[in-house]
């Protein structure tokens, strides 16, 4: 084995501590609602947003690159970013925390995952009962008209035009100012508002509407998990605030909790074999 393996980010980093009472909590949860964000694919090799040095937005104004109005202002800028965002994600892969999730959803009877991210890791790594709130960087949709699509004319035109009516395409995200679609609101918040354990995992729980749901599940009397390496304003009303990595907590968790380890198996074996 080299010093620095080929799948380093998948592996698990050190033992943590499953509290008891947490474990007893979990596994009388009937229904589970798991919120993620860009911490989870921090261990992918995907930069998260709001950390000082590394975070986009340290790097980059979102008014110039995340909002309908700088897409008006300056499309090119806009379709070449997300473009060079899209191609950072391309390069990478899910990590144990997204496998890990996959295990629990198996084992859970009700389990919804809600995520901020737009890389789709969830989805590759197999999780399937789940909400895009921001949507999805690999969609394309029409700017003008909304509906999505999946194919265009090859030109020299950046960003392309929509087949259908000519107008800019631009990635099916959901840019500061606009509106989340209100099938995946309402599927967020009638689970978080329902559930009897709320995990809140790698966000920094800045952005609203997201931020409002492990403060609606803990109103209707879930108790509140958060793993994260920082204090979030998240910790502050947790049951439980698991100061690691996505990567180090959620196997140890999955773990902890005598569940089935297939996906979290699976990811490792490939690693293996890719060394
Ligand atoms: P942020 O960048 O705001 O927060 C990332 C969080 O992940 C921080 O609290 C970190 O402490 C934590 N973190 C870092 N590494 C971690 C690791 N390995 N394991 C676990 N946690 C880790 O990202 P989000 O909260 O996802 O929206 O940001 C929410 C939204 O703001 C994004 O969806 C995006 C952004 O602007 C839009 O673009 C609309």
């Amino acid at each position: 084995m080299g010093a620095a393996p080929a799948f380093g980010a998948l592996r698990e980093h050190m033992a943590v501590h499953i509290p008891d009472d947490l474990i007893e909590a979990y596994r009388k949860a009937e229904r589970v609602v798991v919120l993620t964000g860009a911490g989870v694919s921090a261990e992918s090799g995907v930069p998260t947003f709001r950390e000082a040095q590394t975070g986009l937005w340290a790097q980059y104004d979102p008014r110039e690159l995340a909002t309908p109005q700088a897409f008006a202002r300056n499309p090119r800028l806009v379709w070449e970013w997300y473009a060079w965002r899209r191609s950072l994600i391309q390069k990478a892969r899910p990590n144990l925390a997204h496998y890990a999730l996959v295990d629990l959803e198996q084992a859970t009877p009700h389990f919804l995952l809600v995520t901020q991210n737009i890389d789709g890791f969830h989805w590759l790594a197999g999780s399937r009962d789940m909400v895009e709130l921001h949507g999805n960087i690999a969609r394309t949709k029409c700017f003008d008209e909304g509906h999505i699509v999946g194919w265009w004319p090859e030109t020299d035109d950046v960003p392309p035009r929509c087949p259908h009516c000519g107008g800019l395409l631009r990635p099916d995200v959901v840019w500061f100012g606009e509106g989340i679609p209100d099938h995946a609101l309402r599927a967020a918040f009638d689970a978080a508002a329902s559930c009897d354990l709320f995990v809140s995992i790698g966000t920094s729980a800045m952005v609203q509407p997201a931020a409002q749901l492990p403060l609606i599940a803990k109103r209707m009397g879930a108790k509140v998990l958060e793993i994260n390496p920082q204090q979030t304003a998240i910790s502050l009303v947790a049951d439980w605030a698991l100061q690691g990595t996505a990567v180090e907590v959620l196997p140890a968790l999955v773990r902890a909790l005598g569940f089935p380890t297939n996906a979290i198996d699976g990811a490792q074996q490939s690693s293996t074999n890719d060394e």
